[in-house]
């Protein structure tokens, strides 16, 4: 029997690799984009696509190159780019985070749907900042709400073709994205990253960072036949409801 495909924006690093990795095992046929093209390593979790979500150009060429028949979608790939503590969110910052977080994936989605197969699905990896909002995250903040506003009308939308659609909203995930934000945020305190990540995990529930194979364990029970009755729902990981 030929084996289902997957897609997954952004699987060069961090959450996408994970899941990636995660479906690549649960025997999927499993493609993944990335800015890097071929230069990515593709030993472990599929073939590489390039794809760059900040070039419209690069986006069409991406959809109108895609004819294979899809089980599922994963749009994973994002940005997070904020101001300064104390800071409005720059117009700069805005364009760019909503280009590649919203406008990008909603685009690439789109064009994607008639290609999306009867009883498939599409997992929007979103974030508790999509639910909650986070002083200097504006931009990020917008784009993953809209994200999750998204999931709801293609929710509905694809329904009657038998098609599920869900965010996972993940809190702090130990990845690139993260170590630099912490980073950041630490210099800005100016105290060490440990500091920082301990402060960070205080108020969890868990008192530490969710790891990216637990996303990907997520993404694969949404694909398996025991997520055939979710749709249309944000799915939260543990709470992060610190302010910074
Ligand atoms: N880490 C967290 O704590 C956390 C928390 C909540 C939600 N999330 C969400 O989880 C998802 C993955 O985050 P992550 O932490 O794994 O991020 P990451 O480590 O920074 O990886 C981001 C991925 O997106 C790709 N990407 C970045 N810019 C791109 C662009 N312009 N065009 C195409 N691909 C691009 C990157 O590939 P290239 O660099 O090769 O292009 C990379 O594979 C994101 O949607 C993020 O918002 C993360």
């Amino acid at each position: 029997m030929s084996k289902k495909t997957v897609l997954v924006t952004g699987g060069t690093r961090g959450i996408g690799k994970a899941i990636s990795k995660r479906l690549a095992q649960d025997g999927f046929e499993v493609f993944f984009t990335g800015r890097s093209g071929d230069s990515i390593d593709s030993a472990t979790s599929g073939q590489a696509i390039s794809l760059d979500l900040a070039k419209e150009e690069s986006v069409e060429k991406f959809v109108r190159g895609w004819t294979k028949p899809l089980f599922a979608l994963i749009n994973n790939a994002a940005i997070c780019e904020t101001s300064k503590l104390g800071e409005p969110t720059s117009f700069s910052i805005w364009n760019k985070v909503i280009q590649v977080n919203l406008t990008s994936t909603f685009y690439l989605t789109n064009e994607l749907l008639g290609r999306i197969q009867k009883g498939g699905r599409i997992v929007n990896i979103s974030s508790q900042l999509g639910v909650e909002g986070r002083g200097g995250y504006g931009a990020y903040c917008a784009s993953k709400f809209a994200i999750n506003g998204l999931t709801k009308v293609w929710a509905k939308e694809l329904g009657e073709r038998g098609i599920n659609v869900n965010s996972i909203c993940p809190g702090w995930v130990e990845t690139e994205m993260t170590m630099s934000d912490l980073s950041r945020i630490a210099k800005e305190k100016n105290i060490s990253e440990k500091q920082m990540y301990q402060e960070i995990c205080a108020p969890l529930e868990l008192k530490r960072m969710n790891k990216p194979e637990e996303v990907a364990g997520l993404v694969s029970f949404l694909l398996g036949p025991d997520g055939g009755a979710i749709t249309g729902r944000d799915l939260l990981l543990q709470t992060i409801w610190n302010e910074m």
